[in-house]
C-alpha cells in the first residue's frame, strides 16, 4: 500500500484542501506515512501570504532532496498558493519537484499522481492568471474542491471545517490571495447544509465556515439572494450540532442582519475575526480596503451594541509602504481602544502581481517593521491580558479539543501517561477563548463546565465544575462567554512547517 506524507502551511483553507486530498487518495488505497522516510509520496501544501511561508517550503524542498535522490521513485508534490503563484518557478528551483497542483485543481491530484507513478514525468496544473481570460472563465479553471469528507482525516472527529466559498474579489493591495485563489464563488445553500449534516452524522459538534470574506457570501437562485445570515438560520436548525463559527469577516459586509443572526441563532458563537489591518485612514487608502477608520469605529460599535460580550478580534499589518510613526501611532490607539480579544500582528512582505508591489516601494526598514511589530504586540497583550481577567470566578462552558501544548510536549518527549488517565487538556469557550485544565482523556470531544481560576493574555486555567459523567452535555450551554479563532489545528499527518507566518 503506498503511504504519503504531507505537511501543511498557512490558514484554515489549506488545513482543509489537505484533509480533502488525503481522504481522496486513502480511496485510492493510500495510507498515512509515519515519516517522510517511510513515504512513497511527500506534498507540501503552501501559503503565499508573506514571503516567510514561501521561504520555509523552499527549506522543506531542500531537505527533502536528499530523500529524492536516494529513491527516484518519490514523488515530491508542492499543492496550493505556492504552486498558483509560482508554476513553473517552483520547477526551476526544485527540479526534483514531480507534482505542482494550484489550489483550484486539487481534484486532479490522484490521477496526475498515477501518472507520476506510471511514468509519465512530472505535472503541473494551475488555474488561470486574473487577466487571462473573462471572468467566467477564469472562474471555471478555480474549480471548488469539495470531495466526499472522511472523519478520521480530520485534526479531530468533533470538529470541522466547511468551505463557504472560494476566492476573493476584494484586491486589496498587499495580498496575494485573490490571485492565488481566484474569484469569489459561493458554494450552493443546499450543498453547505447537505455536508454539514453528513459531518454532524460522523459526529461533529462544532463547524467553522470558511471563505477568505465569508461575510460576503452571496448566492442567487431564482431571484433570491441568500446571505450568511440566512445560511446560519438554516445551520442552527441542524439537530446534534452544537457550534458554529465562521472566519473571517470582512469590515464593510458586517451588517447588521448578520450581527442579529449572531445574537439570535443559539448554536452561532459570537466570536467574530474582522480585521482592521490598520488605524490610519491615508495607510487603508493605499491599502485599497475600501473603508475609513471612522467607518470600521461604527461597525464596531454596532457590535458591541448588539453582543456586548463578543470577542472580536482582528489582524494588522505594520510597516506598510510609507508608513510614518504618526500613521503607526493610529493603528497603536486602535488596539488600544478596541479591546480585541487578540490581534495577528504580519509585519508587511512585499508580494510579487499585488498592486502595491507594482507602484508602492516597501520603503520602512526591516528594524522599524519589527520595532511596530513588537510594541504593537505588547499593546494587544496587555488589551488581552485585561480582557481575560473578568472571566476569573465565572464557570465556562468549553469544548475540549485535547491535550495542552506542555502534554502534547511531553506526550512527544516520550512521558508516560498518568497513573489515573488524566492530563492537562485543552479546550475552547464559545467565545473562542483557551482554557487549559486537568481532566482525563475521555473528556476530549465533550463540552464541559469549568470553573475559571487563573487568566493570562492568552489562555484561562480552570477546574472541572462537574462529575466527569454529567459533563458534555450538549443541551446546556453555560456561562456568558461565546466562541473561535483560526486556530492553526494540525492534521495528523502534518509535519512542523505550521501557519504560514
Ligand atoms: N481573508 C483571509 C486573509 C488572508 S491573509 C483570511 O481568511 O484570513 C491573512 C492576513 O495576512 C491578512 O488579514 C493580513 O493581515 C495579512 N497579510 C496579507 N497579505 C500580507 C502581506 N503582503 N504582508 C503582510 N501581511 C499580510
Ligand atoms: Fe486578501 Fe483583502 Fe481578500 S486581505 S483575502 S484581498 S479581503
Amino acid at each position: 500500500m503506498p503511504r504519503l506524507w504531507i505537511e501543511t502551511v498557512g490558514c484554515q483553507m489549506n488545513v482543509l484542501d489537505s484533509e480533502l486530498v488525503v481522504a481522496a487518495l486513502r480511496r485510492q488505497g493510500w495510507d498515512l506515512a509515519g515519516t517522510t522516510a517511510e513515504a512513497d509520496a511527500v506534498f507540501y501544501n503552501t501559503c503565499s501570504v508573506r514571503q516567510h511561508a514561501e521561504d520555509k517550503v523552499y527549506s522543506a524542498l531542500g531537505r527533502i532532496r536528499l530523500e529524492k535522490e536516494r529513491r527516484p521513485g518519490l514523488v515530491v508534490g508542492v499543492l496550493g498558493c505556492m504552486a498558483q503563484k509560482d508554476q513553473a518557478l517552483v520547477r526551476s528551483r526544485a527540479p526534483w519537484v514531480d507534482l505542482v497542483v494550484g489550489p483550484g485543481q486539487l481534484h486532479r491530484v490522484p490521477l496526475l499522481v498515477e501518472a507520476i507513478r506510471s511514468g509519465g514525468g512530472p505535472q503541473v496544473e494551475v488555474a488561470l492568471g486574473r487577466t487571462a481570460g473573462s471572468r467566467a472563465e477564469i472562474a471555471r479553471s478555480f474549480e471548488s474542491y469539495d470531495p466526499d469528507r472522511d472523519p478520521t482525516m480530520r485534526p479531530n472527529p468533533f470538529q470541522a471545517f466547511l468551505r463557504t466559498q472560494t476566492g476573493c474579489d476584494k484586491f486589496c493591495s498587499f495580498c496575494v490571495v485573490p490571485h492565488v485563489r481566484g474569484p469569489e464563488q459561493a458554494r450552493a445553500p443546499d450543498t453547505i447544509l447537505a455536508e454539514a449534516r453528513r459531518l454532524v452524522a460522523e459526529g461533529c459538534r462544532e463547524i467553522t465556515l470558511i471563505g477568505q470574506t465569508v461575510n460576503s457570501y452571496a448566492w442567487s437562485d431564482g431571484g433570491r439572494t441568500s446571505r450568511l445570515a440566512d445560511l446560519l438560520g438554516r445551520l442552527d436548525a441542524v439537530d446534534g450540532l452544537d457550534r458554529i463559527r465562521f472566519v473571517t469577516n470582512y469590515p464593510r459586509d458586517m451588517t447588521a442582519d448578520l450581527v442579529a443572526a449572531v445574537r439570535d441563532l443559539p448554536k452561532v458563537c459570537p466570536y467574530l475575526h474582522v480585521p482592521a489591518q490598520h488605524g490610519s485612514d491615508a495607510v487603508l487608502a493605499r491599502m485599497r480596503r475600501g473603508y475609513t477608520i471612522g467607518e470600521y469605529r461604527e461597525m464596531f460599535a454596532m457590535v458591541r451594541a448588539a453582543l456586548p460580550h463578543a470577542a472580536v478580534t482582528s489582524d494588522f499589518i505594520v510597516g506598510f509602504c510609507g508608513e510614518t510613526d504618526a500613521e503607526f501611532q493610529t493603528t497603536l490607539d486602535l488596539v488600544r481602544e478596541s479591546g480585541f480579544k487578540n490581534s495577528f500582528i504580519f509585519k508587511y512582505s512585499p508580494r510579487p502581481g499585488t498592486k502595491a508591489f507594482q507602484r508602492q516601494p516597501d520603503d520602512v526598514p526591516e528594524g522599524v517593521k519589527k520595532e511596530r511589530h513588537r510594541v504593537l504586540l505588547d499593546a494587544q497583550t496587555e488589551v488581552s491580558r485585561a480582557g481575560n481577567q473578568p472571566f476569573v470566578g465565572t464557570r465556562q462552558q468549553v469544548l475540549v479539543e485535547g491535550l495542552s501544548v506542555r502534554d502534547e510536549k511531553r506526550e512527544a518527549a516520550g512521558a508516560p501517561p498518568s497513573a489515573d488517565g488524566s492530563a492537562q487538556l485543552t479546550g475552547r469557550t464559545r467565545c473562542d477563548r483557551i482554557v487549559v485544565f486537568d481532566a482525563p482523556l475521555r473528556m476530549v470531544g465533550r463540552l464541559v463546565d469549568i470553573d475559571i481560576v487563573t487568566a493570562g493574555p492568552w489562555s484561562l486555567g480552570g477546574l472541572v465544575a462537574e462529575p466527569a459523567a454529567a459533563a458534555g452535555d450538549p443541551a446546556s450551554p453555560s456561562g456568558g462567554d461565546r466562541p473561535q479563532q483560526l486556530h492553526a489545528i494540525r492534521l495528523p499527518t502534518a509535519g512542523s512547517l505550521g501557519r504560514g507566518e
